[in-house]
């Protein structure tokens, strides 16, 4: 039997904090966020202006290095992330040995682990500042591409070349949805919204992913498997794969006739295991500031793209009403949250359902690059949380006969 007086004489007090609910892993400048009150501040700067005036490119550099670049260093920067984007052609050879199916996040980290192949001294743990620097550009530059190529090899298309006179993400949007066959007109309202959501998405402090990436960079991983880590951490459903759980379980209230209420009492349910997606936050209890800036940007998109009449638009907001105003949701303080709507604007924008995780992968690059560049600079211990130990404290090996 479990005698915890026995274990403290072993090994001393340890906290126990599941989950990390209320454990600090580390010191860091990046990102401010006050769950309480819904303030999320990258550098100091608060996302609802970051979101409206910066450019995604401008968002990561401020993350990355700490400020906002001049129009100089803002060149530099992009200049050189054009320079990288495209990806070794070996790299092309490990598509055909995915089976079609294969979900894109598997293939993204896959891949982007892979970079350590083809960048051999990335793995070192004494990389110079500017080694690190050339792996951060090539990471934010190839990212793109092989999202992209991730869809297009699900769809037996052919892979689109980057094009280095487009920004960064319409570029992306062109490597996604253009055929050599046709010409491809970028929307400037499509590209201002990707520019919107990736800027939402960049950095969230310590979360499951952004932990990840750190607690495997802090054993002197490479900053390619580091991020690979955490892309799979992303696409666990309770963290990143939710915007695409949010889209499924509104396609399915949909087809099972639209009745919300229904779900919502589901959701209640307690021997249910139904979750309204979308819903609840670890840190926001009151609102998800993302979340606000986002729904607006939901509205504008389906106004612009001539949408505003879409049935799971409706749906949502739907759900939005009556758990705003349902005690089960109130006194939990479930609010929706960042990925409620982006789902939403996704499926706008066109982009398929199983590329949600992957466009939160690439909104959440800089973030992971910015966190696993302090942890290095910092010099930060390997992370190596304790237990509490409940098993048998001692038995004698018996032979197989004596069992
Ligand atoms: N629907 C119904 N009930 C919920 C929901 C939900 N979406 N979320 C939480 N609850 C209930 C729980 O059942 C629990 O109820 P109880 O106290 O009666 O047992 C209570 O609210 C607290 O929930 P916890 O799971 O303890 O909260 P936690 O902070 O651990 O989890 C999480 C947060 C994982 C986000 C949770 O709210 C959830 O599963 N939401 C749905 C998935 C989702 O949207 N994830 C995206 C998160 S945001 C992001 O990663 C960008």
């Amino acid at each position: 039997a479990f005698d915890i007086g026995k274990l403290r004489d072993q090994t001393g007090y340890v906290t126990l904090d599941s989950g990390y609910k209320n454990t600090g892993a580390t010191k860091s400048a990046i990102t401010f966020l006050d769950g309480e009150e819904g303030i999320l501040r990258y550098r100091g700067y608060p996302i609802e202006q970051l979101a409206e005036k910066s450019s995604f490119l401008e968002v990561a550099y401020l993350l990355i290095y700490g400020a906002l670049p001049t129009q100089a260093e803002l060149d530099h920067f992009s200049g050189q992330i054009t320079k990288h984007t495209l990806v070794h052609e070996d790299m092309r050879k490990i598509f055909d040995g995915f089976p079609s199916a294969t979900h894109p996040m598997a293939i993204l980290s896959s891949l982007i682990c892979a970079l350590t192949g083809f960048y051999p001294q990335s793995v070192s743990p004494d990389l110079s500042p500017e080694e690190m620097e050339l792996n951060i550009i090539r990471l934010l530059a190839k990212m793109p591409t092989i999202a992209a190529w991730t869809y297009k090899n699900n769809m037996g298309h052919p892979l689109n070349y980057p094009r280095n006179d487009m920004d960064y993400c319409a570029n992306f949007l062109y490597m996604m949805f253009s055929f050599p066959t046709e010409k491809y007109e970028i929307n400037p309202v499509v590209v201002s919204a990707l520019n919107k959501l990736l800027i939402l998405h960049a950095d969230h402090e310590q979360n499951c992913s952004t932990s990840t990436v750190r607690l495997v960079g802090s054993a002197n991983a490479s900053l390619y498997g580091s991020v690979s880590a955490g892309i799979n951490a992303l696409w666990g459903p309770l963290h990143g794969g939710a915007n695409q759980e949010v889209i499924e379980m509104l396609e399915a209230i949909e087809a099972d006739g639209g009745d919300t209420s229904k779900f919502i009492n589901k959701a209640k349910d307690k021997n249910d295991p139904f979750r309204l997606m979308g819903f609840g936050h670890r840190v926001y209890k009151n609102f998800d500031p993302r979340a606000k800036i986002i729904k607006v940007a939901a509205d504008e998109v389906l106004q612009a793209l001539g949408m505003q009449d879409s049935p799971l638009l409706k749906i949502a907001q739907e759900l939005e009403q009556a758990a705003l105003t349902d005690q089960y949701f109130i006194e939990r303080k479930l609010y929706p949250n960042v990925d409620f709507y982006s789902g939403i604007i996704y499926k706008a924008l066109g982009i398929p359902t199983e590329m949600f995780t992957v466009m939160f992968a690439l909104g959440r690059l800089p973030g992971w690059i910015a966190q696993w560049k302090e942890m290095r600079e910092n010099k930060e211990p390997i992370g190596r949380p304790r237990q509490i130990y409940t098993g048998e404290l001692e038995r004698d090996y018996q032979g197989i006969e004596a069992r």
